[in-house]
């Protein structure tokens, strides 16, 4: 039987997962460690705790899988996206990365887009510049760390430092490559004249690959490191949101995937590079070969039901929360619901933006507050739906939902419901780890292509559609979309008077 890994560094953890050649999961395993936010909207991570928990991941799980390491064909790399990891000649860290939800670089973003102008800056890359992206962060270090800045000889994503760890080369997949924001989005590599506009070195940035192509092989140090045996090829894989996506099996146009995790992410896959003209979605290469895709990114989706639970109910658990909202009303008796708790980017590309609730009254109880939190987080993903919509995006037929909150079938039928749309289940929930083992095991042969790979491996295990609410949210969501126009100006004059 052959095997192949998937390894994702996320912010919280690295995950390793073992298939085998048809797909099926043989185990996962993964290894914890946090992130450092030593100034406000700063967060910090040093990548030797990545490479620290590949090890221990990549170990576990072979334990669990039961497998010999020489059965190991491939490996798909995937991971946190934006992170900007810089290093000096030697290939040491000269700093920790500043990570996707770090908010510090507003005044770099204002600078880039005078610098390039906005309308040139989306044209290019298929994005505005956002604080989350990697372009600014470069640019902050330019500005705040210029010892360190002259110092840098190579830039890397999170994923590809681990690369760089398995298999001595500098390399980086395309699907990451185009969430630093200094790509060509069409050309899908980088825009040598956009970086040197900005003041960086072209020859910083590594070859770039498709998410099946060969980037290198485990090195003998390394493969002592993990316990994996000298040779073994590393695929370019993806970031964590085209892995993931893959994962899921949106990989074709009229698949979107809705992922309900700490953020929500509204997913399209594109067989152009399709771009919003406002740069108010992400428009990023696929995983795939010739693909590309669009996204909206939530910030605080089901996160903010856990923020509503530990604050409000931290002894009850999340089922006996939603089964209160049994008896409300849709629309909440009025009450409405802005997720913007960590700021916000998509629709609105603004760190300052912040949660609230309206309408409040006296009637209202906690399960009114529950389900209005339910209700707003999916308003807030609708707003990502209805961008592709407006950017001509046709035929999207069918709704993948993943991620912790896709559980509540009670949440599921509040977002069919407001978006108007069948939202369907799948049998994988292993989401970026295990869509970097497929692009790895299509890269080895065996799969076909990474399509093949999905509908073999991927199926549909639950349907939710529509009910006799779609008009009634379809009233509350234009008001739902009135609020955070009102309340910005108090939003983001409300820090000076508190600070
Ligand atoms: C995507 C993004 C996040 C990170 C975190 O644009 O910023 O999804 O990749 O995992």
């Amino acid at each position: 039987m052959d095997i192949y890994l998937g390894i994702d560094t996320s912010t919280t953890s690295t995950k390793t997962i073992a298939i085998d050649q048809a797909g099926k999961i043989l185990a996962v395993s993964s290894s914890g460690y946090s992130f450092e936010t030593p100034f406000p909207l700063w967060s910090e991570q040093d990548p030797h705790l990545w490479w620290h928990a590949t090890k221990l991941s990549v170990r576990a799980c072979m334990t669990k899988a039961a497998v010999t390491p020489s059965q190991v064909k491939g490996i798909g790399l995937t991971g946190q996206m934006h992170g900007l990891v810089i290093l000096d000649e030697k290939g040491e860290v000269l700093r920790p990365a500043i990570l996707w939800n770090d908010q510090r670089t507003q005044k770099q973003c204002d600078e880039i887009r005078e610098l390039i102008g906005k309308k040139e800056f989306i044209r290019i890359t298929g994005n505005d510049a956002l604080t989350g992206f990697t372009a600014p962060k470069i640019l902050w270090v330019k500005e705040k760390e210029p010892a360190i800045f002259k110092k840098i000889n190579h830039i890397l994503l999170p994923k590809d430092y681990i690369r760089l760890r398995l298999t001595g080369e500098y390399a980086m997949d395309r699907a990451g490559g185009s969430g630093t924001v200094l790509f060509n989005l069409a050309g899908r590599d980088w825009s040598p004249d956009l970086i040197k506009m900005l003041g960086f070195n072209p020859a910083w940035f590594p070859p770039t690959f498709e998410g099946t192509q060969l980037t290198g092989t485990l090195t003998k140090q390394a493969a002592e490191e993990v316990g994996l045996v000298e040779g073994i090829p590393v695929f370019g894989g993806g970031g964590d949101q085209a892995a993931s996506a893959v994962g899921t099996g949106a990989v074709r146009e009229g698949i979107l995937s809705l992922s309900l995790g700490t953020s929500g992410v509204v997913f399209a896959a594109v067989d152009a590079p399709f771009i919003e003209p406002e740069g108010r979605l992400h428009a990023f290469c696929h995983a795939i070969p010739g693909k590309w895709h669009l996204m909206g990114v939530m910030l605080s989706a089901a996160g903010s039901l856990r923020w509503f639970k530990d604050t409000f109910r931290d002894r009850s658990n999340f089922d006996d929360l939603l089964a209160g909202t049994r008896g409300i009303m849709p629309g909440s008796d009025g009450l409405i619901f802005l997720p913007y708790l960590t700021g916000e980017r998509t629709p609105y590309p603004d760190p300052l933006a912040r949660g609230a609730f309206t309408g409040i009254t006296v009637r209202h109880t906690i399960h009114h507050f529950t389900r209005a939190v339910l209700e707003g987080v999916a308003f807030g993903l609708r707003d990502s739906y209805e961008l592709m919509k407006e950017a001509g995006l046709k035929n999207m037929e069918q709704v993948r939902i993943t991620g912790g909150g896709a559980k509540s079938l009670i949440w599921r039928q509040i977002i069919a419901d407001i978006f108007n749309a069948e939202i369907v289940s799948i049998n994988s929930g292993e989401g970026a780890a295990f869509g970097a083992a497929l692009l790895a095991a299509t890269g080895a042969g065996s799969f076909a292509s990474v399509e093949q790979a999905c509908s073999s491996t991927i199926s549909i295990t639950e349907r939710v559609i529509p009910g006799q609410d779609v008009d009634r949210y379809q009233k509350i969501y234009a008001e739902y979309r009135s609020l955070y126009p009102a309340l910005k100006d108090a939003f983001h004059r409300i820090p000076d008077i508190i600070s």
